[in-house]
Parts: C-alpha cells; structure tokens; sequence
C-alpha cells in the first residue's frame, strides 16, 4: 500500500485531498455516499469576525467548463462558528484547517488569536483573495498589504499559516514569495479568477455584483501553471486547486509541485468525488511502482 501522507508545516495529513475552502459542507453532505472522515483534512467556508449577509443574487452562473460565482462569503460571525461549526468540524476525525478573512489587519489578527485559543484546530488558512467583496479582502493583490497582513497574523499566533492567494496578478511567484517571507508556513494556490457573464436578455451583468470568481476545470490549466512556476521559486508546501475534477488531474497538481490538492466546484457536481480521487492516488502509486506520495511532488520539473 503507498502511503498517502504528507505534511504541511509539520502536521501530517493521513492523506494529500482536501475540500476547497466554501464549496465542501461536511455535514450536509448526503449520508452514505462519502465520510468526510476519509479526507486528509476538511475546511470550513471562510468565516469572518462579524456576521454578514453576502453578495445580493444572482450569486451563481454557469460558464462554459466552470463557474463564476460572487457568493461574497455571507458568514454567521466568528462568536457563532466557535460554538456551533466548531465543535461538529473537530468530531470528524481529521485534520482541521480554519479559514478566516479580515477587512483590517486587526481583525485578521484578531481571528487568528481568537481561533488559535480553541482545541483541535490544526492550521489556519489566511484568505487573502476573496474577489468579490466590495470591501477590501483581495490582499494578496498588493504586495505591501500582504506582508504586512501576514507580518502581523504571525506575531499574533502560533499555529501553522496557509496563505491563500490570488491568481489575479502579474506574477504569482512574486507574491507567493512574499508570503514566505513575511511567515506563512504553506500557500493555498489559486483562488477563483475574476471574470464576467452578461445576461443578453435583460442586458446586464448576470451576477448581482456585476463580476464574479471563476473556478472548474476552465481554470486548471492556469492554476497548474501558478503550482508549477511558484514550486521552484520557494521552500514551503503548496495546496494545489483549481479545476479538479478526478485523480488525473489530481496527479498532474502533485507532477506540477503540490504537496496537496483540493477540490473546489466539481463538489457541486458529485459530492463524493474525492473518495474516488484518493483511490485514484493510490492505484497510480502502485501502478508505477512508488511507495509514497511525496515521491512524485514535482516529477514533472525537468530542471
Ligand atoms: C461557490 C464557491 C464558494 C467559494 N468560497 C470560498 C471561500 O469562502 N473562501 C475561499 O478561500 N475560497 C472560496 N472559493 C474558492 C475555492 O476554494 C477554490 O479556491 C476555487 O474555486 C478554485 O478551485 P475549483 O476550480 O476546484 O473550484 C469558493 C469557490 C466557489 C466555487
């Protein structure tokens, strides 16, 4: 049997697939057809220090291979997820990753301390590329923001930073490496990409915040593009996503430098399709003759 493990800032995940952050609700999911237990880590959908409604609808709209979505993180508030989301994400069993998203540097550090005092949560992923928010939350946009938000997050806690950026720049590298260094443990790389749909009879923008994130298989070439050329320039573990669908494309992330993979959009087509996609790893290891996962991170590098 491979073994399917790897770490990310030294916790160990029993295995390399998780849900991407807001498109995986461990406890609706339908009973029977996959136990979130089985994933590597689960992961709540971003929550915030107050509670906020979200973006006005249309908040969804299909596109050719993928989604757009301005669903604008509606969040119960930081008080609300410490005592009822909480306690049901730390009874499945598996590694905990809480993300949060500030509108300010305090507030960021803020929810990093107040979610570093509870038990069982093992990283915090720092969302610092939600698109669709009028208030200010693509941080990862502005390099200056961005190592000042996580300087500060760092000096505020212990516990393992993921930083998770956007897509929407210049040179991904270039931010990536400034999240480095200003202390993140690990990079969730991509957010969505921002993008537009018109609506040609009612002639407007078909989502109710005009523009919105897009995210499906549409994006995974991009995304795989953003894994690879980031994974030579640093030294700490990347969280591959954008666009997985199955464990082809779950491999290709691993080729391309991802320590781990997580599965945004297609959870909305099958809900149970990262148990197939850790059957998959596994079957591929053994088919190829490797004992482990983190054998082939970054195979695909030729130099
Ligand atoms: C409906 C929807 C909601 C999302 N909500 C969040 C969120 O709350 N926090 C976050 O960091 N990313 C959020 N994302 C982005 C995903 O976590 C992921 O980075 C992105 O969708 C790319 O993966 P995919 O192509 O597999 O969907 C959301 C994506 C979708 C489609």
């Amino acid at each position: 049997m491979p073994d399917l493990s790897v770490e990310i800032a030294d916790v160990r995940l029993k295995n390399p697939v998780l849900p991407a952050s807001g498109t995986y609700e461990p406890k609706i999911v339908p009973g029977g057809v996959f136990s979130p237990r089985a994933l590597g880590a689960v992961i709540n959908k971003t929550v915030t220090l107050a509670p906020q409604p979200g973006n006005p609808p249309p908040r969804i709209w299909e596109t050719p291979c993928g989604m757009l979505n301005s669903i604008g993180i509606p969040s119960p508030g930081l008080e609300h997820f410490i005592t009822n989301d909480l306690p049901l994400l730390r009874k499945l069993n598996t590694r905990l990753i809480v993300s949060i998203a500030g509108f300010s540097v305090k507030e960021f550090s803020e929810l990093a301390e107040r979610i570093s005092e509870q038990d069982g949560v093992d990283l915090i992923e720092l969302n610092l590329s939600c698109p669709n928010l009028r208030k200010h939350t693509a941080w990862s946009q502005d390099i200056v923001l961005l190592k000042t938000v996580i300087s500060a997050v760092r000096k505020a806690v212990k516990l393992p930073l993921i930083a998770k950026l956007s897509p929407n720049v210049t040179d991904i590298t270039e931010t990536a490496l400034t999240a480095q260094d200003a202390g993140a443990d690990a990079l969730s790389l991509v957010n969505t990409f921002r993008g537009l749909a018109i609506d040609i009879r009612a002639r407007i923008p078909a989502l109710g915040s005009i523009s919105g994130g897009l995210s499906g298989p549409a994006i995974r070439p991009l995304a795989l593009y953003a894994v690879y050329a980031t994974f030579k320039k640093v030294g700490i573990p990347i969280i591959g996503m954008g666009g997985i669908t199955c464990w082809q494309d779950a491999i290709e992330y691993f080729l391309a430098g991802a320590t781990a993979i997580a599965v945004g959009m297609y959870n909305f087509v099958d809900p149970s399709c990262m148990g197939g996609i850790i059957q998959g790893i596994d079957e591929y290891l053994d088919t190829y003759g490797f004992s482990a996962v983190k054998d082939i991170i970054g195979l695909a590098h030729r130099d």
